[in-house]
């Protein structure tokens, strides 16, 4: 059902740096923020933008807000009392106080995991909580902020403004839209797209000038990889889940093969946030990081956790349905099935606390899904597990998993 497009991408070799300018270095240039943007364009955009998670990525967090009554409650009044802004909040989130210096942010050793699937909400790293003043301008601001100044690493306004995405605006442009980047007027070429998004979603990349892992003064229209460089070698994008693969496999495609019928935005739209457009695309390998190369094209799940600040999707459909088909004693029942499937869905994250020297007491209070009776919750379930099974069967999906993650 698939073609193999590979060829495509690898006949051509292009160097990613040799088209283009940057403003690598520079200061920040003045740019518009977006409530000035959003003066003119508060009808069509300002409903969706408050709730974008572009915007969101750093934002208040009230004293009376319902997740500070639990960080009180953890981390003591003291520490609790001093957490301004939420980073993240949807799979993970990482908590923020404001620095004396201007632009700065102190980022708190604490991080929170969503609940998810029955599970509650998670502290992490909760035991001797501090304030780091360096990391957050070191290691995050360039993709949570906006401007960052190369000199000093002070952002110029918080969380994700227009400009990280559309540029320096031309006033004229309400005229002429087609001077605006990303409008549907403007023709920008694949790369330059790319260029755009991978500042930010290009994992694991590093800005040569500065030796950050986000990109140095970067502007819409700019060339990123003269600058920014980032492995999209064969090995390396092996090593990824799915989630982060996808999206260093269409860089590569772009920026090293010369491909321009893919980009981003091909399949998401921003201010939607949506990825409706990629279901009437036509089938390309890319597709195959996330569904099966044959049968049905649904999703069976999308597994997702997060990992060292990372999104993922822990397994693509493939393995887990391997997992979940893993032979038991004899002819799997629907309770086998619904035991491993069920262990598809731990993250590598909650899996790597496990020690299989624990009492069984230890594992029930790891895993939180046993009942009173010792039994383990499980909807359509013929018969009870007990402890014993579970540990049994978990050894087994662990060994295979890591099978997998060695690939
Ligand atoms: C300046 C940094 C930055 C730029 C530029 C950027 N992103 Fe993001 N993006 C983020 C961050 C940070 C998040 C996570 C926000 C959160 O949940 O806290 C995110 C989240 C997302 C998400 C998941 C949330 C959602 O809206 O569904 C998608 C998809 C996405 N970005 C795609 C893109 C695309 C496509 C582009 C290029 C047009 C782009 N981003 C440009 C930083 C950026
Ligand atoms: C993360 C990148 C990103 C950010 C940040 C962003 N935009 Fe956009 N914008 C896009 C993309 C991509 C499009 C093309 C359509 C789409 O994907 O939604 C777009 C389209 C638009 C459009 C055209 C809408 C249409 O109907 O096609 C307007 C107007 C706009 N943006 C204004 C803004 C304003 C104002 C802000 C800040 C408040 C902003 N954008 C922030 C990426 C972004
Ligand atoms: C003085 C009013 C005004 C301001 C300020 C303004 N715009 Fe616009 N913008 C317009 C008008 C008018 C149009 C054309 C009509 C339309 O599409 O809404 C337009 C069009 C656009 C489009 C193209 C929409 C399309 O249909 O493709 C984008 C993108 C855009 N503006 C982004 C921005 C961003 C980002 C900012 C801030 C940096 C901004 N605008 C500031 C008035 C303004
Ligand atoms: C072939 C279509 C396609 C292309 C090309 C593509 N994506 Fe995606 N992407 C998707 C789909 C589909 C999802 C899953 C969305 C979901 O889970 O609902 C996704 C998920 C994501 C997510 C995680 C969203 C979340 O909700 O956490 C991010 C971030 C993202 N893509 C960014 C990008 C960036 C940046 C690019 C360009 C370099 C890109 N994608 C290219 C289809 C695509
Ligand atoms: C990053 C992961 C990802 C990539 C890459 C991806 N998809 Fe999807 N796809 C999803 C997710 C998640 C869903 C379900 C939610 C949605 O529609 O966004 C989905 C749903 C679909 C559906 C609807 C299936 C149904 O039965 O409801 C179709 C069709 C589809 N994708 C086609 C494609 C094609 C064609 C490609 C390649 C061009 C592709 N997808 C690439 C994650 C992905
Ligand atoms: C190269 C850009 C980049 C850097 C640097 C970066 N992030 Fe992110 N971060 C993202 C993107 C893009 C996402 C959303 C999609 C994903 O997970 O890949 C994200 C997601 C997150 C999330 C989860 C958001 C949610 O709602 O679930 C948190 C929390 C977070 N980052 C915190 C941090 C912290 C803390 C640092 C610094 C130690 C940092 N990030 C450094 C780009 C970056």
């Amino acid at each position: 059902m698939f073609s193999l497009l590979a060829a495509t991408g690898q006949d051509q070799k292009l160097d990613p740096a040799a088209w283009g300018s940057d403003h690598v270095g520079k200061p920040v240039p003045e740019y518009l923020t977006g409530d000035e943007c959003l003066f003119c364009h508060r009808v069509n955009l300002g409903t969706g933008w408050g709730s974008n998670h572009h915007n969101m990525t750093m934002h208040a967090l009230e004293p009376d807000a319902s997740i500070m009554a639990e960080l009180k409650r953890q981390l003591g009044d003291k520490v609790a009392s001093e957490i301004k802004v939420e980073l993240g909040g949807r799979l993970l989130s990482r908590f923020l106080k404001p620095d004396q210096a201007y632009g700065k942010m102190d980022l708190l050793s604490v991080a929170r995991k969503s609940g998810s699937a029955g599970k509650p909400a998670e502290l992490l790293h909760k035991d001797q909580p501090h304030w780091d003043t360096a990391q957050f301008a070191e290691s995050c601001a360039g993709c949570h902020a906006t401007g960052i100044e190369p000199s000093t690493k002070a952002f110029s306004s918080p969380s994700l403004d227009c400009y990280t995405c559309h540029g320096l605006v031309d006033p004229k442009h309400s005229k002429d839209t087609s001077l605006v980047f990303l409008s549907r007027k403007h023709k920008e070429t694949a790369r330059e797209v790319i260029s755009i998004c991978a500042q930010c979603h290009a994992r694991g990349g590093r800005s040569r000038a500065s030796g950050l892992p986000y990109a140095n003064n970067f502007v819409a229209g700019d060339n990123l990889f003269r600058d920014f460089q980032v492995d999209l070698s064969p090995e390396a994008l092996s090593k990824l889940d799915p989630g982060n693969r996808h999206i260093l496999e269409n860089i590569r495609d772009v920026v090293v093969g010369g491909k321009e019928d893919l980009t981003c935005l091909t399949c998401h739209q921003i201010h939607k946030q949506s990825t409706l457009p990629h279901r009437r695309l036509v089938k390309s390998d890319i597709c195959l990081d996330c569904h099966n190369a044959t049968g049905s094209m649904k999703v069976r799940k999308t597994l997702r956790g997060p990992q060292q600040n990372v999104w993922v999707l822990t397994m693509n459909a493939e393995q887990q349905r391997a997992l979940e088909q893993l032979p038991g004693d004899g002819p799997p029942d629907e309770t086998d099935i619904g035991l491993r499937a069920y262990l598809t869905r731990l993250s590598d994250e909650h899996l790597a606390k496990y020690d299989p020297n624990w009492t069984d007491e230890q594992v029930m209070e790891w895993d939180g899904q046993f009942r009173e009776d010792g039994n383990l919750m499980l909807v359509c379930c013929e018969r009870d597990i007990d402890v014993e099974e579970f540990r049994r069967v978990l050894a087994i999906h662990l060994a295979e998993r890591r099978k997998l993650a060695a690939h």
